[in-house]
């Protein structure tokens, strides 16, 4: 089998309909195919410096969603990234083989540190990349599934994973992203172009999983429409009603020609109200879900345990051989 790998940030407090649909969901499918490994990227969502109690929070509640969300403990290794503490040094061994113009070409450190200011920026937001590298080179992935925002990260892990393997001998799996077109960028909904996004201006523009039906239903209904009536797809002049046809279509498996084709004459109003019902579906099973394994903190971090045990165990089979390749001495 081959195998699967991708981490997501505890960095709030429910994951979005973005991480939904263009990571978790393709985790879960591809559980049944693929040799599958899913982490908690704690070490990342350092980056934003949470508080701890924030953090341990956020890690438990990602873990329990992602279970809630239909990864299986049998058939997917799911696990906390801190606890497996090779990748801090392989972040380092990558550090070290990486130039700076590479490093500073990546666009989402470019556009956040854009929002703190050049030269307020932490470190760890120039390094994440390689820190990400480092994660999927780890267990000689195969497959990553991620959304479109994470592409250039997997190009800068692919060039690191051969340059290592040409200057120390074969040592990493070259890994391929998986990036199905229809999910890859899900728009916010008050600004259809942009993705998605924790950090978006407004609220008003995010889909939580977590969240009650109610305020669902109220955003999706506010969504940022476009001019005319006619519910069609057409990214350039109507990216609103495109971004709700993608999520309607991706959410109840309904081909978006169909989708036009059961809208027609109808108006934005009876359309947006089955997309919320669409969405509302989906999440509130999760929610409810979520809730009961939070309710009991020890199975989880029991459950937590264990795909960390396996975890370690790829981790500590790449590492001798990394270190060994880099002519470090044997601990003997
Ligand atoms: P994070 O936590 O920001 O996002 C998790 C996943 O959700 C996808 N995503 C979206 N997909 C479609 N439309 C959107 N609007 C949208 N917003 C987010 C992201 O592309 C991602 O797949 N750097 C990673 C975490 C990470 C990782 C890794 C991933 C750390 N190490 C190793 C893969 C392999 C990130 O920022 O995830």
């Amino acid at each position: 089998r081959p195998r699967v790998l991708s981490g997501i940030q505890p960095t709030a407090e429910s994951f979005h309909l973005g991480n939904y649909l263009g990571a978790v969901r393709q985790w879960v499918d591809m559980q049944e195919t693929h040799d599958a490994f899913y982490f908690i990227a704690d070490l990342h969502a350092l980056t934003v410096n949470p508080s701890p109690s924030e953090l341990r929070r956020r890690t438990r509640v990602s873990a329990a969603q992602l279970f809630a969300a239909g990864l299986d403990p049998e058939r997917s290794t799911l696990f906390v990234q801190s606890h497996i503490r090779e990748h801090s040094e392989l972040a380092w061994i990558l550090i070290c083989n990486t130039g700076m113009g590479e490093a500073a070409r990546m666009t989402q450190f470019k556009d956040k540190a854009a929002k703190f200011g050049e030269s307020s920026a932490g470190v760890g937001l120039f390094t994440y990349p390689i820190l990400q590298a480092a994660d999927i080179l780890m267990y000689q992935a195969d497959q990553v599934p991620v959304g479109a925002d994470q592409k250039q990260h997997l190009e800068l892990t692919r060039d690191l994973a051969q340059r290592f393997n040409s200057r120390y001998g074969q040592t990493f799996t070259v890994p391929n992203p998986y990036i199905p077109k229809e999910v890859e960028k899900i728009g916010d909904l008050q600004d259809p172009l942009a993705k998605m996004s924790k950090s978006s201006s407004s609220p008003q523009g995010l889909l939580e999983v977590l969240e009650q039906p109610g305020p669902l239903r109220k955003k999706v209904m506010r969504a940022v429409t476009d001019t005319g009536s006619e519910v069609v797809a057409d990214p350039e002049n109507k990216p609103g009603v495109t971004n709700l046809l993608r999520i309607q279509s991706a959410v109840t498996g309904v081909p978006v020609p169909e989708l036009e084709a059961r809208y027609a004459g109808l108006g934005y109003g009876a359309f947006k109200k089955d997309v919320a019902e669409a969405v509302v579906d989906a999440f509130a099973p999760i929610r409810e879900r979520t809730e009961k394994l939070l309710a009991d903190e020890t199975e989880l971090d029991r459950l937590l345990a264990v795909g960390g045990q396996r975890a370690a165990a790829i981790a500590r089979q790449t590492m001798e051989a990394v270190r060994d390749h880099i002519g470090f001495l044997p601990k003997s």
